[in-house]
């Protein structure tokens, strides 16, 4: 597929064809965004929506959360498991609330600098609250990408990870990284899915080379089993 036409296809599909609806979606609050994605580092979104809304609903911005009890948050975070995260989440509060007035960093490096938070969860910050261009990278955009471009890299060896971060950063829309971001993190979760993907409707079918060849079950690769 011609890279130049990958971005506007998949934005035209997120504003005109997504229905996902989901309770962090188009929020600019870097608090909540940043809450949103902890929880779904490790928890599927039917999962942690509910665990979204409690935590929000008990503690609305981040000074909140940074002024809570240890027991108090551990408690509201029960279920979801790798407590870690919770850990991470009450630090990186109390981080904010001391050496920042309580503001969330605006800026890439120092979002990744906070405890917690990988490149994934950066650029969503980055790019959801702050409008900086910094392209989300996962199993979900290393998928699209194999198919849609093709490409038999295995996905999980280091040549192709580089490979596919250094594409999607590349065909990130510089206009408009966060609908980007959530445009692509959406198709892939339903559309361009590991199993049974929607092939049939798919706005990308014409120029997906996986599909015009035949080897949507086959991609990506991975070198592990
Ligand atoms: N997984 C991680 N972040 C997500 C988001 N913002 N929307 C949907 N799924 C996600």
């Amino acid at each position: 597929m011609d890279k130049s036409k990958f971005s506007a296809i998949l934005l035209h599909w997120h504003q005109h064809e997504n229905t996902r609806v989901m309770p962090w979606k188009g929020i600019k609050d870097p608090y909540k965004i940043w809450l949103s994605e902890v929880i779904l580092q490790q928890t599927r979104v039917d999962q942690g929506w509910k665990y979204y809304e409690s935590f929000i609903e008990k503690y609305p911005d981040i000074l909140h959360l940074a002024n809570a009890e240890d027991k108090e948050v551990f408690k509201l975070w029960e279920g979801l498991g790798y407590y870690n995260r919770c850990k991470n989440l009450l630090h990186t509060a109390r981080f904010i609330a001391e050496n920042n007035n309580g503001k969330f960093p605006a800026d890439y490096d120092e979002i990744l600098a906070l405890k917690g938070v990988g490149p994934y969860t950066a650029a969503a910050i980055a790019s959801f609250a702050f409008r900086l261009p910094y392209a989300v990278v996962d199993g979900n955009v290393f998928r699209v990408l194999a198919r849609v471009f093709g490409n038999s890299t295995p996905v999980d060896a280091t040549e192709g990870k580089a490979l596919f971060t250094s594409l999607a950063q590349e065909l990130l829309d510089k206009k408009n990284p966060g609908l980007y971001n959530q445009a692509i993190m959406d198709f892939g979760a339903t559309v361009c899915k590991p199993a049974l993907p929607l092939c049939s409707n798919c706005v990308l079918q014409k120029q997906c080379t996986a599909f015009n060849t035949g080897t949507v079950n086959h991609l990506p690769v991975k070198e592990k089993v």
